[in-house]
């Protein structure tokens, strides 16, 4: 176990992905956690993130220096490093000298940490402070042009740090230089493999669990269906998996879902088909927050429904434990912890109420999205939804802009269906991190097609690249493809006479238009 402790958030994250992808595992703890609590989980190596820019700032997280007085190895990283150059004795100046953004770093006394690496590394600075002299012991191991000391270690005490971002994919060698703390430095093993984590999880299930039942709601997205797969192979019919259809979701989606998932996990499933229900409560809604509200109701109204014909099914005996796809960083972001608490997050079912008394099975609470991905392919689910895009719950509804209807859905469908159908074919779906497709269904435009004038809906083209959905960009496709999706949706959806593309970043825009 190594431990990233956390002076800002975002970065705090993507540093405990690098050290998991190098096979070694990781978690987030919180810059307040007392240094006995870090010390007493035993922690291999402990790695210090970045945060604010300088360590004089107001308010600026205070690192305590008893941290220093075992022999724990710690790697420090951008506030980290200057954090810990200030704790060791080193100097450290509020010399007002900013860096922002690519730096290039020369490398000037390789040592272990940079060993093998080009003499310059472009690397990610954001940093306000400058370490001037490094504390006692210490080599100096790089220089930035604003940095006297930009990287400094002490192999025998197996300390060490760098004032850049290593990991940021723009800081070049940045995981190689990780590995070098975590491996020639901090004596660490690299085990940590997905294999290891299917088989640990169905033993904690099992135990949890017991000879009880257990519920999921599966909504088809990649979150649910792992945590179900992983609670089928656990405990087998003592888990029951509801999937209520509400006639939103995009082409061939139910289809996968009670075809394809069930072939592959042998999951039992309940289908639930409400899409008429759905759609007659949508009819003539055009406010968002009214859409998502409608939506949630009538899908606790169902769940809850499926629940008791379960409870039926076996002669009365309740459903205990309810199956829950959270994944790591929504346990961070809301204030990490261990244990399952009684239902409290419950974005990933569409809303289930506080009142609905679950004890939570969380089996991916520890995992990173792509860590989420390879546990579904060591289980054999179907590569389309292991691979599938982020896709919001109230699905398409918040895709057509204005009311909802069975043609408007159609419409929506087939032009989704086009570009989903070209991206697979261009191999860009693991570039891209989602793609909404939007249908303009109240507003009309002017066109012509063959002699004849059109009055047809323009669709929008949204596609986006980002790393967790807070923040995102708009997604450069190639033109030729973009032309072969407007092409083939003017052709093949004939209520759609133009197409546009999106290209607002998050923020300012969101990612769904709605
Ligand atoms: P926005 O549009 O806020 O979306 O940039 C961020 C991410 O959240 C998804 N999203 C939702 N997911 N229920 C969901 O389960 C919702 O109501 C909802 N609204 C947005 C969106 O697809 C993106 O991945």
């Amino acid at each position: 176990l190594v431990l990233v402790v956390d002076f800002g958030a975002q970065y705090a994250q993507l540093i405990a992905r690098r050290v998991r992808e190098a096979r070694v595992y990781s978690e987030i703890v919180p810059h307040t956690m007392p240094v006995e609590e870090m010390l007493a989980r035993e922690p291999k190596a402990i790695i210090l993130s970045g945060g604010p820019e300088s360590v004089y700032e107001e308010g600026a997280p205070r690192l305590d220096p008893a941290l220093f007085e075992r022999d724990v190895p710690v790697f420090g990283i951008c506030y980290g490093f200057m954090a810990m150059a200030a704790a060791l004795g080193g100097e450290v100046a509020n010399t007002g000298k900013r860096e922002y953004g690519r730096t290039d770093v020369t490398v000037t006394q390789p040592g272990t940490l940079l060993a093998g690496l080009p003499q310059q590394l472009r690397s990610w600075m954001s940093h306000g402070d400058e370490v001037t002299a490094p504390p006692a012991g210490f080599t100096v191991n790089a220089t930035s042009p604003r940095a006297t000391v930009a990287a400094f270690e002490d192999v025998a005490r197996q300390r060490a740090g760098v004032q850049w971002h290593p990991e940021v994919m723009h800081s070049e060698h940045g995981q190689e230089i990780l590995e070098h703390f975590l491996v020639d430095i901090a004596g660490c093993r690299q085990t940590w493999t997905m294999v290891n984590i299917v088989d640990e999880q169905v033993e904690r299930i099992r135990e949890q669990v017991g000879d009880k039942r257990a519920i999921c709601a599966l909504s088809g997205g990649v979150d649910s269906s792992v945590a179900a797969a992983l609670v089928q192979r656990a405990i087998g019919d003592q888990l029951t998996c509801v999937f209520v259809d509400h006639g939103l979701l995009r082409k061939g989606e139910a289809e996968q879902v009670e075809r394809d998932y069930v072939a592959a996990t042998d999951v039992r499933l309940r289908v639930v088909d409400v899409s008429e229900q759905f759609l007659g409560a949508l009819a003539g809604v055009t406010e968002p927050e009214e859409k998502r509200k409608i939506i949630g109701r009538e899908f606790i109204r169902t769940f809850e429904a499926a629940e008791r014909e379960v409870i039926a099914e076996t002669v009365g005996e309740p459903v205990e434990f309810l199956v829950q796809g959270t994944l790591y960083p929504d346990v961070v972001e809301s204030g990490g912890g261990e244990g399952a608490a009684n239902i409290k997050s419950h974005h990933n079912v569409g809303g289930l109420p506080d009142d609905l008394q679950f004890t939570l099975v969380e089996p991916l609470r520890t995992l990173f999205k792509d860590e989420v991905r390879q546990v579904g392919e060591q289980l054999g689910l179907p590569p389309e939804m292991v691979w599938r895009h982020p896709f919001p719950g109230p699905g398409l509804a918040i895709r057509i802009i204005g009311s909802v209807d069975a043609d408007r859905l159609r419409i929506l469908r087939d032009a989704d269906a086009i570009v989903r159908e070209e991206i697979a074919a261009a191999g860009l779906e693991r570039d891209i991190w989602q793609f909404p497709v939007v249908l303009l269904a109240d507003v009309r435009s002017v066109g012509v097609q063959g002699d004849g004038r059109t009055y047809g809906h323009p669709i929008v083209l949204r596609p986006v690249t980002s790393e967790d959905a807070m923040t995102a960009d708009w997604g450069r496709l190639p033109y030729d493809l973009l032309e072969r999706i407007s092409t083939r949706i003017t052709n093949e959806v004939s209520e759609v006479n133009r197409v546009t593309l999106d290209i607002t970043s998050k923020p300012p825009g969101t990612i769904e238009w709605e």
